[in-house]
């Protein structure tokens, strides 16, 4: 686009929100056309950049949109639906990262990607959409290697193991013809037993002030092999929406995948 991209955001004034607005104050490939924060919120009517003139949070209200090319979400699945409503409305196309999603909401996404293109993820890093595509090559290159997913957080996380381990397990699982049901290992404690040929295996760190960090380790007779990704500042997830959101406008309907905006190896 020789023009730059018209952006909204839904949930414009979370954390994500936040981090987002702060990166397109400085970020010439876009323009900030709209920004959506909830029905009943303190920020409806205040500037999306703080102390400037233009950009207004807009309370649940679509209809006042200009023309847009992507929308960013990471609200919750009440926001997404009205975006997804918007989006299919107008031909927009969406990047979201907002979870939590129930069935329902699934089911109306995947019949979305016929219409209007839709970029989705659980975690906007680049550097673990890389990690996620090495993995997946390095299962599948050493079949017969022990494989062991470790994963670290801060120690409020609630959830066990990380939505990001569990999607590298996946993802390692279908690179070798399986399911990350049929392999998965979750904690051993007393008599464990031995290891089960083909098991991939997940472990838990919790503790301070860790972002986050995802290794697996490929175990051979004599050799390891081990890919990490360590997160040291949230904003990464922003800069990896961004990055979806240029690279997803104007493109044609359907789902796609993070792993598709990195370069891909000549
Ligand atoms: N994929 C990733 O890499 C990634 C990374 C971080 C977070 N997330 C996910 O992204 C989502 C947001 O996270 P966060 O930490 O930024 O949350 P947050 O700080 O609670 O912010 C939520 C935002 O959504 C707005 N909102 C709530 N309901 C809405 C509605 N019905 N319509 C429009 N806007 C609405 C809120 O507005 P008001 O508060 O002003 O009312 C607020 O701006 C969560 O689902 C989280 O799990 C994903």
């Amino acid at each position: 686009m020789t023009r730059p991209v018209r952006l909204a955001i839904s949930g414009a004034s979370g954390r994500m929100g936040r981090a987002l607005s702060g990166l397109l104050a400085d970020d010439p490939r876009f323009e900030l056309v709209h920004a959506m924060v909830s029905a009943d919120s303190v920020h409806a009517g205040q500037p999306v950049f703080a102390g400037m003139a233009g950009s207004l949070c807009h309370a649940c209200d679509w209809s006042r949109a200009p023309e847009i090319d992507v929308v960013v979400d990471f609200s919750g699945p009440a926001g997404l639906a009205l975006a997804l409503d918007h989006c299919l409305a107008h031909g927009v196309a969406l990047v979201s990262g907002t979870t939590g999603v129930d069935a329902a909401l699934e089911t109306r996404l995947a019949d979305a990607g016929k219409h209007i293109a839709i970029l989705r993820a659980a975690n906007f890093s680049l550097g673990v959409a890389v990690l996620t595509r090495l993995l997946r090559e390095a299962a599948a290159a050493l079949p017969a290697w022990d494989l062991e997913i470790v994963e670290a957080h801060h120690g409020r996380k609630q959830d066990a193991p990380s939505g990001t381990a569990l999607a590298l397990g996946q993802a390692a699982a279908a690179s070798r013809r399986t399911t990350l049901e049929a392999a998965a290992v979750f904690g051993r404690e007393g008599r464990a037993g031995e290891r089960v040929e083909g098991s991939i295996g997940f472990a838990v760190v919790r503790g301070g002030d860790i972002v986050g960090e995802h290794s697996a380790m490929l175990i051979g007779q004599g050799e390891r092999l081990e890919l990490g990704h360590r997160a040291t500042d949230r904003s990464i997830f922003a800069r990896g929406a961004l990055q979806a959101a240029y690279w997803l406008a104007g493109r044609s309907a359907g789902h796609w995948q993070l792993e598709d905006v990195i370069a891909k190896p000549r």
